[in-house]
Parts: C-alpha cells; structure tokens; sequence
C-alpha cells in the first residue's frame, strides 16, 4: 500500500490548524499510520530539503521549519501521494485552489502550512528521514470495506 510523508509546519501549529488539516486527510479516507510531534534540527530540516538547498531561499526555508514544532505524519492509500499533495494545492497559497488546504488557508508561498512528498522515491527518503519503521502501525481501518469496492 502506498504510503506518503506530510508534515504541518511551524505556522500550520502556530495558528491552530493541526486539527482542521488532519481532518481534511481523515475525512478523504487515508489511513494515519505515523504521527509525532516535534521541533526538527538543522541537521534534519536540511536533510529534508537537500533537493533545494542550491536555491537562494534554502537558508531562510531551513530557519523556518526549524522555527517551531512540527506535526510528522505518515499516510497510507491507494494513491495516496498525488492525492494528498492535490489536497494540499499548488506551492504559493495565493494561486493556490479554493478547496485545498493552501488555497483555503494561506496567503504567503514562505508560509504554505504543510509539507507533502511529491514522489514515490521521496516519500519512501522522508518517511526514512523522519520515522524508524518501529514508529509505523500497521493497522487495518474498520471502515475500509465503506471506502473500498
Ligand atoms: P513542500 O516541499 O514544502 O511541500 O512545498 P512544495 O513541494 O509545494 O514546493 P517546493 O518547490 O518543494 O519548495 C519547498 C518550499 O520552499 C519554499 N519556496 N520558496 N521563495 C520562493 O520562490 C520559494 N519557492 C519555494 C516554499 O515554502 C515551499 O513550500
Ligand atoms: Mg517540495
């Protein structure tokens, strides 16, 4: 089963939103099979961003994530990881969908709320970075047979 790694960044805590996002993945029927809250390292905040750290934005990227706590999360569906970052809507919250977490929530592309992986090798490389395998439940929804044919 395809699994996905979704973090609420610091601004996502900050506001009080943990509750409303974890609903919107709830209510979709993606099943949690990870969750800790925590504030990252640099070491980590780095890692996690390594694809970008090139770029001019990575320096202030890495300062904010590490700003406050973080909401780490492990999802688990069918499709779950293009679905989910279409849940989440395009990267500056002000193009971003009405209807998807940014789109409905957020106005600034350096305060976008929560992270998605956007592929199958990255989410399997931030589920490593984030969670042990220990830390993962493997667990069998009752609802399944309400959301699956
Ligand atoms: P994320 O990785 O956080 O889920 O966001 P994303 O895939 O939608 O966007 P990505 O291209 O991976 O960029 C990572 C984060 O860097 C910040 N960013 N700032 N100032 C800029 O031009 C710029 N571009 C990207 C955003 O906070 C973005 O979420
Ligand atoms: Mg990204």
């Amino acid at each position: 089963m395809e699994r996905t790694f979704l973090a609420i960044k610091p601004d996502g805590v900050q506001r009080g939103l943990v509750g409303e996002i974890i609903s919107r993945f709830e209510t979709k029927g993606f099943t949690l099979v990870g969750l800790k809250f925590l504030k990252a390292s640099r070491e980590l905040a780095e890692q996690h961003y390594a694809v970008h750290k090139e770029r001019p934005f990575f320096g202030s990227l890495v300062d904010f994530i590490t700003s406050g706590p973080v909401v780490a999360m492990v999802w688990e569906g069918d499709g779950v990881i293009a679905s989910a970052r279409k849940l989440i809507g395009a990267t500056n919250p002000l193009t971003a969908e009405p209807g998807t977490i940014r789109g409905d929530l957020g106005i600034n592309i350096g305060r976008n709320i929560i992270h998605g992986s956007d592929a199958p090798e990255t989410a399997q490389y931030e589920i490593g970075l984030w969670f042990r395998e220990e830390e993962l439940v493997n667990w069998q929804p009752h609802l399944t047979p309400w959301l699956h044919e």
